[in-house]
Parts: C-alpha cells; structure tokens; sequence
C-alpha cells in the first residue's frame, strides 16, 4: 500500500504546509506502508527531504511520480495540480470544499476515484483525533491574535512604567467554535482584557471559563444551534438584534476578531460599516470568516482594507499556512490517526457502516 504526499505550495502561492510530517510517515512506514514524497514536499515548513528518508519515505522528483505510484493521495487543500492525472481506484484525501471545486469532483467521481471529504469529520469523541477542521481552526485563532498584535499601534497588555500606566486593550471576539476559544486563550495570556459572543447558547461558560467576559444578547430565538452542535442560520431579525447588541462592543474595542460561520452557507455579516465607522482610530478588526464571505461588511477576503477613520479590517486567507510546522504536525496527526481507522498493508477497507467513514465519502 503507497501513500503519497505532493508540494502543494507549488501550485498553491500561499500554501507552506506539507500534508504528512516525519513523525507520522515514521509510523507508517514501521507499519508496512510505502510512503512517496515530492521532493521538497515539507521545505516550506521546516521538514527536510533527509528527514523524510531517515524515516523511510522514497523521495520522488515531481508531483507527477508521486501519483502514478501512490493508491492514495492525501492533500491539505483541494489538489488542482495533481487532480486530472488520479485515475480509478486511487483514493483521494483532502479538504475538498465541495462547493468551490464542484466540477472538479464530479470528474474524479466520474473517473472512480474515491474522494474522502475531511471536512465532513463528524464532531464526535470518537472523531476528535482525526479533527483536522479543530486543528486548523486553532491554528487560526491564534494567527488571529498574532496578526492583530503586530498591526496594532499599542500594548496588549496593561503597563505600569516610569512613563504611567497603560491600559490593556480591549479584545472582542465574535464567534466562539474553536478558533474563537483559541483567540481568547491567546488574546488572554498576551494581557489583553476580553470580552466574546456567540449565538450557541453553550459556548457562554467556555467563554467564562477562559477568563473572557461574555456578553449576552436576546435575539429573541433559542433553537440557534443544530443537532450537530453548529449554529444555524439567523433571521434577519435576529441578526440585526445582534448587531445592536454588539455595538457598544465593538465600538470600544481595540481588536474585533470575527470567526463567526455556518457550515455550507455565507457567514452572517455581524459588524456593519456604521458599526465600523464607529470604531476608534487604529483598532484592528481580524475576520476569519474571509473565506466564506465575512462577518463584516467591508471584508475584501484575502485584502486589508483602511477605513477613513483609521480602522484597519484584515481578511487574511489560509491562516494555517502562515504557521507551517505546527500545522503540518496537527493536520498530519489528525490524518494518520484517520488512516489506521481503514487502510491496511494489505489495502483498503472501506466499512460503510462506520460513520466517520460513511461521513467523509463522496458520493
Ligand atoms: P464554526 O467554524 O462552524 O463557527 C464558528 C462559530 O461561529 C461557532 O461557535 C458558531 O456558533 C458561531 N456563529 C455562527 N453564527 C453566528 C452568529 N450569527 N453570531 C454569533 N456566532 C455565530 O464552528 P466550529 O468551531 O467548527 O465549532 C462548531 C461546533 O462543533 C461547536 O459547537 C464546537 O464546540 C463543536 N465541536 C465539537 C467537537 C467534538 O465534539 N469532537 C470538535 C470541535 C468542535
């Protein structure tokens, strides 16, 4: 059984991640599995071709070898560079964001390759070590904290100096799933004072628990949250009850980080520009919902823009990326903890009634 792992930052500019880390290709290797790495491969994040031998990987010299001789190919993101050439049999692994690259998946479907869908995890206990949507998104909520830190023109936290005392700033964080608890973990510990919101009625005693204020907010509604534990889509009553609620927030922050998302649809728009214009002079504003359209509505994704008031809103794309080495580790952990659950040396079993199995398989 081959698995193979291609650079992805060649034919994706922002990408610097690498799917399978040495450590995890170690385990598989020792198991009985070939691995086959493009060379190169873990450059980007710190993982070199000789460590990837010393664990017993073949290193091969293009993408293109790398997929005639693997059974499974495993990506970060959807692989363009790569996908025409799979042919029927292999497995494809990857977060295939089905709604972007439709056409491209009804090919491989058509062709017969198997493609398991990543972010189709199911949030389950039995499923938490093969969470790469958990992984990555903690990797953003801490980017998150990191980017606002460096663009904002004052401390984070308090500081009592010769020169008097500074306040610490004022953080709120929008959208508390895991990315929005990692930013006020991160946002805490740099001394910045929290507060955050969530529509999840659940996710107020997370918010406490990390020492950040939760700020309460009757939208008038109280199934806001679906069997699967992800926040349903508003009305727009209720969202614009949110926005009034959040105002006073918002307009007293320093930092407004934004994660807020509903699986499959446009993220609610929760700042708006009157809210913005509000905002102080040299306040950051982080969206992480830049991917699926924004919580704000002034978001350009992947662009900073700069409001005549002097608030920067930042969109960046592809936050794990810009944290390679511990991406790449958790992404790959979550991944070989994925491929034990149905690869063997001697090949794939594909048990459709295991339901992260059955979850993760397009069809
Ligand atoms: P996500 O990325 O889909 O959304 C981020 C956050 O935005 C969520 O907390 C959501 O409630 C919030 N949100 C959506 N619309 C909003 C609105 N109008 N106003 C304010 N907030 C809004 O969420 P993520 O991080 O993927 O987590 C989804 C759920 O899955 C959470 O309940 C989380 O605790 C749960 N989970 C369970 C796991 C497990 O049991 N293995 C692992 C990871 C997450």
């Amino acid at each position: 059984m081959t698995i193979g792992v291609c650079a992805e930052y060649r034919w994706n500019q922002i990408e610097r991640r690498v799917v399978l880390v040495p450590d995890s290709v170690r385990q598989l290797t020792e198991r009985g599995f070939r691995v086959v790495i493009e060379a190169g491969s873990g450059m980007l994040a710190s993982y070199s071709d000789e460590q990837y031998r010393a664990v017993g990987a073949t290193i091969l010299p293009d993408a293109e070898s790398v997929v005639a001789a693997a059974e499974i190919v495993c990506a970060l993101t959807f692989p363009h560079g790569i996908a025409n050439r799979l042919n029927a049999g292999q497995v494809l692994i990857t977060l295939v964001q089905r709604w972007k690259n439709a056409d491209a998946v009804a090919d491989l479907l058509q062709r017969g390759v198997r493609v398991l869908a990543l972010e189709n995890i199911p949030r389950t206990s039995r499923a938490q070590t093969m969470d790469v949507l958990s992984s990555m998104a903690t990797v953003a909520g801490y980017r998150a904290v990191m980017i606002a830190a460096e663009r904002l023109p004052r401390f984070f936290p308090m500081l009592v100096s010769a020169a008097g005392t500074i306040p610490p700033a004022e953080c709120v964080v929008i959208g508390a799933g895991v990315a929005g608890l990692q930013a006020i973990a991160t946002a805490r510990r740099l001394g910045a004072q929290v507060s955050a919101y969530d529509v999840r009625p659940a996710a107020q005693e997370q918010i406490a628990s990390l020492g950040a204020r939760p700020i309460g907010i009757d939208i008038g509604a109280r199934d806001t949250e679906t069997a699967s534990g992800y926040a349903r889509q508003l009305a727009q009553e209720q969202l614009r009850r949110q926005q009034e609620g959040l105002m006073p927030y918002v307009t007293r922050a320093d930092v407004l980080i934004t994660t807020a998302a509903i699986p499959g649809s446009r993220a609610p728009v929760l700042v708006t520009s009157t809210m913005l214009k509000e905002m102080k002079t040299g306040s950051v504003v982080v969206d992480l919902a830049a991917e699926s359209g924004g919580n704000t509505d002034v978001t350009e994704p992947g662009q900073d823009v700069i409001l005549p008031n002097g608030v920067t809103v930042l969109a960046p794309l592809l936050l794990p990326a810009q944290l390679p080495q511990h991406a790449s580790l958790m992404f790959s952990r979550n991944l070989a903890a994925l491929l034990q659950l149905f690869v063997a040396v001697d090949g794939i079993r594909f048990h459709t009634d295991d339901d992260i199995l059955a979850a993760l398989m397009l069809s």
